[in-house]
């Protein structure tokens, strides 16, 4: 048997560990297309502007998929997922886009960015001083996410003026 150091490390329940850091690959998903559907459909001011950083937005969703992806299977687990399976797995409402009036696409928006802020702040006091790899990766994501949550309300103070 090969000693496997990276799982030696780990000061945690690494199935509950594998089971959080899936819900967060599944919710990055939906955030990413939901911020690429936004970017084609949104209709209202700002439009050209919005829908540049929402494609931003996009990019960075995807990234983060990547990093818990790759950390995932550091810890053994298994990324076998289709998407409908996304919306079991995720822990954040992400309703399908039914508006595509400005206010409303980035009220969405707010409302996911504000879900996945809340679940890595959690998850970061879970693994903080127990599993530094994963924490390097969600104190990353956790910063990203509150830019885009910045980002959005901005927008949304712009267009409310
Ligand atoms: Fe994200
Ligand atoms: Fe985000």
């Amino acid at each position: 048997m090969i000693k496997n150091k990276t799982l030696e490390i780990v000061d945690i329940d690494v199935k509950l560990l594998i089971d959080k850091l899936t819900t967060a690959f599944a919710d990055e998903w939906m955030a990413a297309y939901q911020y690429w559907l936004g970017a084609k459909l949104a209709r209202g001011p700002l439009r050209s502007e919005i829908a540049a950083e929402l494609m931003v937005h996009y990019e960075e969703e995807i990234s983060h998929a990547t990093l818990l992806a790759d950390r995932i299977l550091q810890l053994g687990g298994d990324l076998r997922m289709f998407p409908h399976d996304w919306k079991r797995f995720g822990s954040c409402d992400y309703d399908a886009i039914t508006n595509v009036q400005m206010l409303s696409v980035l009220q969405e928006n707010l409302k996911g960015e504000q879900c996945a802020i809340a679940f890595y702040n959690d998850l970061l006091k879970m693994v903080q001083g127990k599993d530094f790899a994963t924490q390097a990766i969600i104190m990353k994501i956790l910063s990203d996410e509150i830019e885009h949550e910045q980002d959005i309300i901005q927008f949304l103070e712009d267009i409310s003026a």
